[in-house]
């Protein structure tokens, strides 16, 4: 198993960095989405981390055609989807699980789920019961709660559905049902969660658009989607351990390029900028998403509450966490109890390394509160979970640190540790 030692800047940093990993969400999409279309799909810049390879792995399973040259994946999707010689493993990833859920109810065929020790114990009756609600043979552990899961393909009813959790992942899955569904389908969400999926979907041609009453409506293909020719931007959450960096060391600034600037993905940068960071967002393209570089300097950082759009934020929440441990005062974190269902739950995650790092907190059950105080070295336990490993790496910039078990960071930004050592140069 791989640790990490962190050691303190002896000064700041100012650097432009274009290499931070692109993005997982995005790319997990980029994947599947590949099989809706009747052509070669070319995606540029496509994630190769582990939890993106594994949905690649999948891809190739069902029949398609993978070519990977420089940074460009091509994707030739088969003429018929194929049943899979062997279980599908999407490893670390929730996404991957989820999504594959819904894309793969109606499919003619049996299909087997798995993941690793910390994806087989997550929550799936999330994207099971409304799927079997709608026709879908979902099996798995707790009648379908815990992969591994069998699935057999079925006819799937059309539905209209008000999710109870706002993740982009259920309503992903249920688009992608819905896209094969007997009629027109619609779902809402509470609060808007990260949208590629309509995006990328719509600017394939699939008919989904969202009404005056926030009901997302789906209409079933005709005919196959057009295929992808897509340039994969910066991922925001990836690059946000950096703004991160950037606004607790004295004098430091990051410059970002090429990130999503979808307001679904940025908003934890807002925060920091509420914080009292100095942030600037340019936008220079638009492609399915608009696209930009994000500017962050740093300045004396005050404690934020955040309780609103937690979707927007809960990728980031740990590497803010630490943002808040510099602030003066003390943060907020509430209507966050989805944190408790991540790779980790991520409350006790949080807290519990805080505390190593002699920072003050409360837990409670949907959040937490930070006191503003001095970090302090400790020995980190990432508890698997790839977002709790970088987001202490950053803040032993300011008093060194030791992690444990630093292998997950593989599953989302491969080249972290390299890009960390720039910040020393
Ligand atoms: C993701 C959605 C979010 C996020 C995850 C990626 C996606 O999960 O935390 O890292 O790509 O749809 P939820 O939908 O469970 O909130």
């Amino acid at each position: 198993m791989k640790s990490f030692n962190i050691q303190a800047l002896k000064k700041p940093f100012n650097i432009v960095i274009d290499n931070i990993a692109s993005d997982k969400s995005i790319s997990h999409r980029c994947a599947m989405f590949s099989l809706l279309s009747n052509e070669p799909s070319h995606i540029k810049n496509f994630l190769t981390a582990e939890d993106t390879l594994n949905t690649l792995s999948i891809v190739e399973q069902l029949g398609a055609t993978v070519e990977r040259d420089d940074s460009t994946v091509t994707i030739t999707p088969p003429k018929e989807l194929v049943e899979p010689k062997d279980i599908l493993d999407c490893g670390n990833s929730g996404t991957a699980m989820r999504l594959f859920c819904g894309f793969l109810s109606s499919l003619e065929g049996s299909f087997v789920l798995t993941g690793d020790k910390y994806l087989n114990i997550r929550p799936m009756n999330r994207v099971s019961v409304p799927l079997k609600s709608i026709g879908a043979y979902i099996d798995g552990r707790e009648n379908g709660n815990k992969a591994p899961l069998f699935i057999k393909g079925a006819a799937l009813e059309s539905f209209v559905y008000e999710s109870p959790v706002d993740s982009a992942q259920v309503k992903s899955a249920m688009i992608l049902a819905a896209l094969r569904a007997k009629g027109n389908s619609k779902y809402k969400e509470n609060e808007l969660t990260r949208d590629h999926t309509e995006r990328m979907l719509s600017g394939m041609g699939a008919s989904i658009r969202t009404n005056d009453q926030g009901f997302i409506e789906i209409s079933p293909l005709e005919k196959p989607l057009k295929p992808l020719d897509i340039t994969v931007p910066t991922d925001p959450s990836s690059a946000f351990f950096f703004a991160t960096a950037a606004a607790i060391v004295p004098g430091s600034s990051v410059t970002i390029k090429n990130v999503t600037l979808n307001p679904t993905r940025i908003e934890a940068y807002k925060v920091l900028q509420r914080m009292g960071a100095d942030v600037e967002f340019i936008e220079n393209q638009n492609v399915y998403e608009p696209i930009g570089d994000i500017i962050v300097k740093h300045k004396k950082l005050e404690a934020v509450t955040v309780g609103e759009n937690i979707s927007w934020l809960i990728d980031e929440l740990p590497a803010l966490s630490i943002a808040m441990s510099q602030a003066k005062g003390t943060s907020l974190v509430k209507n966050a109890k989805e944190l408790r269902v991540k790779e980790s739950d991520r409350i006790k995650s949080v807290v519990n390394n805080l505390d190593l790092c002699g920072i003050k907190y409360n837990e409670f059950d949907d959040g937490y509160e930070v006191i503003g105080g001095s970090l302090k070295k400790a020995k980190i336990d990432s508890n698997g979970d790839h977002r709790i490993a970088m987001s202490f790496s950053i803040a032993g910039l300011l008093c060194g640190m030791d992690i444990n078990d630093t292998d997950c960071i593989l599953t989302s930004f491969p080249n972290f540790e390299e890009l960390l050592k720039e910040l020393e140069k």
